[in-house]
């Protein structure tokens, strides 16, 4: 498949690849016979002992196979009574009980892989970690996450995103490697510096968030990756920190922040991106 089957068309030419490179599980589609789903569902309904409680979810659809459909939005019917109470579990339950053909990432299911990223009801976060609300007055809604190429559904092209993060070189550099068979080791004080930044799952909420990401993504880095890369800045161990900062030394790489924190509010880890990218420009300014 080509990305000029893809949805969106806003990625650098530089970087423009075929869509087959799937660094997440993208969870593929198995049939359930109809005869089984109803029997599951009235199984799983009499195990609830609660009447239904219907929830409408709106989710956006689009299949590369049928590229002449535009994307648009599909709902489904779920039975909060008898499902999980995160959207993960809808979204699973739809696809198991209801609709084999949606496509998502998953892996974890708890927060930590962070391939669930998607767009629910205007913000992006983990549907892993996302509790579904139990109002049914509303449909809820959900969309892949923003301004990135769609490979399918809820499923985002992170090509262009994982190319960033291995420009950064998220790896510690040595010029003067410690001797062989002994500890590298930090005090109390260099360790803590990572605090905040270690816990990163790269699963791009707050890049997508970011408006200065969305119009200049081919040449500023983002939230996440500069969060990551003022990870490695802070590491007492690493001897690139010049080199590092050097490579940020331009009107773009890190400049682009206007410091809107769109990042930090969407962070589902509660990480503060905004403020890494706040330390790299302190640390610039006194190079
Ligand atoms: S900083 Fe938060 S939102 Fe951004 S990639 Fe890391 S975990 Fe995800
Ligand atoms: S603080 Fe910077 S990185 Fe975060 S959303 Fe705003 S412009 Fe983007
Ligand atoms: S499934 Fe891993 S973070 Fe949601």
């Amino acid at each position: 498949m080509s990305l000029s089957l893809l949805a969106k068309s806003a990625a650098p030419a530089a970087f423009r690849q075929t869509g087959k490179l799937m660094a997440r599980t993208m969870v593929t589609a198995t049939t359930p016979s109809k005869a089984s789903l109803t029997e599951n569902s009235v199984e799983q309904a009499n195990m609830a002992g609660r009447s239904p409680l219907n929830k409408t979810i709106s989710i956006y659809r689009w299949d590369p196979e049928n590229p002449t459909a535009k994307p648009h939005m599909q709902d489904y019917t779920v039975d909060l009574n008898n499902c999980g109470p995160m959207m993960l579990d809808a979204l699973l339950k739809i696809k198991n009980e209801i609709d084999p053909s949606l496509t998502l990432r998953r892996s974890c299911r708890e927060g930590i892989c962070g391939s669930c990223a998607m767009n629910i009801n205007g913000a992006n976060t983990l549907a892993c970690l996302c509790k579904i609300e139990r109002t049914t007055s509303k449909a809820d809604k959900i969309y892949p996450l923003p301004h990135m190429y769609v490979i399918k559904d809820l499923v985002p092209d992170m090509t262009y995103f994982y190319k960033q993060y291995k420009s950064i070189e998220p790896y510690l550099k040595y010029k003067t490697p410690p001797p062989e068979k002994t500890e590298n080791l930090q005090s109390i004080e260099q360790r803590k510096k990572l605090d905040g930044l270690y816990e990163c799952i790269l699963c791009a909420c707050c890049s997508t968030s970011c408006p200065s990401y969305w119009w200049n993504q081919d040449e500023y880095l983002g939230p996440a990756v500069l969060l990551q890369s003022y990870r490695w800045m802070a590491d007492s161990r690493d001897q690139f920190g010049v080199e590092r900062r050097e490579r940020m030394q331009n009107a773009f790489s890190v400049y682009r922040c206007h410091t809107i924190m769109n990042c930090t509010r969407t962070c589902p880890k509660g990480l503060n991106p905004g403020k890494a990218i706040a330390e790299i420009k302190k640390l610039l300014a006194t190079d």
